[in-house]
């Protein structure tokens, strides 16, 4: 059993999207060097830990989740030197350094998938990914009838030089990110060395992507519903028991070091007994918790949702995580603005515009509630500006495949990982030097700027700041949760250690009970207005 002082069970953890936090090289792209120049930004923010998602060699079908060498860092971010001087650097300002892991495909500019298309069907280096023969007389029909997440098949067939097909491979997301079979031990022994390689060079833990999806269903039988992105219909790619066995091999690896390294599985499972197997003791240390970034404004599913993650993470002695936003989700400054605010999907143009301002309000009252909960919570660069989505963005900026994978019918994820701001008076309000970003940034971005808001009371970088080191503090990430009911069903209560929090979800202002108010999402006085969270210091 782990040490229960370790600091992945309380900390913050600040994810960083590389390609649109800084770029220091002027070529529209946020790159390491960047990051290294922001680091102080985040100590003084108030955060204990920062994930990357990935830096890797990429032919950047899926934004870098298609990764063809898992220990070099792809020339648009820097070189591979300067992923050590950034963990080093963080270190040296006490900050802990979580790096994205990509188990479940690899890139199809891969060496071992170049090798398994050249070494043709039957070989043994066919083995390491899941290629099948086609049904139908002339094996012209997919292997099974799996949907990829991104939308249409999850098969595609391979062809000889001459233009003769033959085999079909699988891949649940891109074309490019083909499938690989874990049931193969060389691909379960190259992944203990890669871990062995980031571990040794000194990082804290690993996002493991996709951890729900790397075993499959004995014989791939058919699946019955399409899967949606990154959705919560389960089906025989998912979740399969066979993925245990694997995050206990790697907890054995994370053991040989010191220094309390975690593994963070993203399981979209949502079960959430199903997914507290995955934090069992000899296995990861954290998952992130979906259910609750899923939650509609609503106090009962919040109550719920926050009542049965405590229960199931603390029955098998894991922390708790919570998160709102990430970069596959629609910012939620914009999701709770909309009409159906359990719609994590993002818009375009087209759709129904969010209401902002309602969404902003909502957004920094659910992060008060967040920030207070006991476990760990993840912040996604420029939620603490309250950025929205860019929801505006013209079609043709987009690079996400699953626009083009779904026929158009989904705009994906560019709208949540556009080029963070951090200077209103600059070219590329300061992400860039030369101006360049490689998505537009909406001109609401201006008066978010980092510079317009740092220190600024009443911001909400000052509140993301302020929360922080109040939840520290207070140590609120160690807290225990007694539920406060006698504010109506429609306000979420609870103590923790000497604080209590209300969320006023009701739509009416509600009575504020006696007690010193520590931090408030908007102003308060007598009464805590609709759409907003308040800490109490209990008297
Ligand atoms: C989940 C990642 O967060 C997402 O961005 C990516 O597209 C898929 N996994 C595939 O790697």
């Amino acid at each position: 059993m782990s040490n229960p002082s370790t600091w992945w069970r309380n900390a913050v953890i600040y994810q960083i999207y590389p390609r649109s936090f800084a770029d220091s090289s002027g070529d529209g792209y946020g790159d390491l060097p960047g990051i290294i120049d922001r680091l102080p930004y985040l100590t003084q923010l108030g955060v204990d830990a920062v994930w990357l998602s990935p830096f890797y060699l990429s032919p950047m079908a899926d934004a870098g989740y298609d990764v063809a060498d898992y220990r070099v860092v792809d020339p648009l971010f820097g070189e591979t030197a300067d992923a050590h001087e950034l963990i080093s650097r963080a270190h040296d300002l006490g900050l802990r350094i979580i790096i994205d892991l990509v188990p479940n495909h690899t890139s199809d500019e891969h060496e071992w998938f170049r090798a398994a298309v050249a070494a043709g069907p039957g070989s043994s280096e066919r083995e390491m990914y899941l290629f099948r023969d086609g049904q139908g007389e002339h094996g012209e029909l997919p292997p099974n009838n799996w949907s990829s997440v991104f939308g249409n098949s999850a098969w595609t067939r391979l062809h000889h030089a001459d233009g003769a097909p033959e085999q079909w491979y699988l891949h649940l997301f891109d074309v490019k990110q083909p499938d690989l079979n874990w049931n193969d031990e060389r691909v379960r022994a190259a992944f203990d060395d890669v871990l062995r390689h980031w571990l040794d060079a000194g990082v804290d833990g690993f996002r493991v992507d996709v951890a729900h999806g790397l075993a499959k269903k004995p014989g791939l039988p058919d699946q019955k519903e399409v899967t949606e992105l990154l959705g919560t219909n389960m089906g025989p790619m998912w979740d399969q028991d066979g993925v245990h066995e694997i995050y206990r091999r790697w907890h054995g690896v994370l053991t040989e070091y010191d220094g309390d390294r975690a593994l963070v599985a993203e399981a979209w499972v949502p079960d959430l007994d199903r997914l507290a197997l995955y934090v069992r003791p000899d296995e990861m240390q954290q998952a992130f918790n979906f259910a609750f970034l899923n939650a509609p404004w609503d106090a009962a599913t919040y109550r719920t949702v926050i009542r049965d993650s405590i229960a199931a993470n603390d029955a098998v002695g894991a922390p708790t995580t919570w998160v709102l936003s990430n970069h596959d989700v629609m910012r939620h400054a914009s999701r709770l603005g909309r009409a159906d605010t359990g719609n994590r999907n993002s818009a375009g143009p087209e759709d129904p515009q969010p209401d902002h301002e309602l969404g902003l309000r909502r957004a920094r009252a659910a992060t008060l509630m967040m920030l207070a909960l006991p476990g760990s919570a993840y912040i996604y660069q420029g939620e603490e500006l309250g950025l929205p989505e860019h929801t505006t963005m013209p079609h043709e900026f987009r690079q996400d495949p699953i626009w083009e994978r779904s026929d158009h019918e989904q705009v994906g994820r560019d709208g949540c990982r556009v080029p963070m701001p951090w200077t209103a008076d600059a070219p590329a309000l300061g992400f860039s030097p030369t101006g360049r970003t490689w998505l537009p940034q909406p001109e609401s971005y201006r008066l978010l700027a980092v510079d317009q808001q740092i220190d600024v009371p009443g911001s909400t970088w000052s509140l993301y700041r302020d929360a922080l080191a109040l939840r520290k503090s207070y140590a609120l990430g160690d807290g225990s949760l007694e539920w406060v009911n006698d504010l109506g069903d429609d306000v979420v209560g609870f103590t923790t250690g000497d604080v209590t929090v209300l969320s006023n979800v009701s739509g009416v202002p509600v009575a504020l009970p006696d007690g010193e108010i520590l931090i408030s999402s908007t102003p308060v006085d007598a009464e805590l207005p609709t759409d907003a969270t308040v800490w109490l210091r209990r008297s």
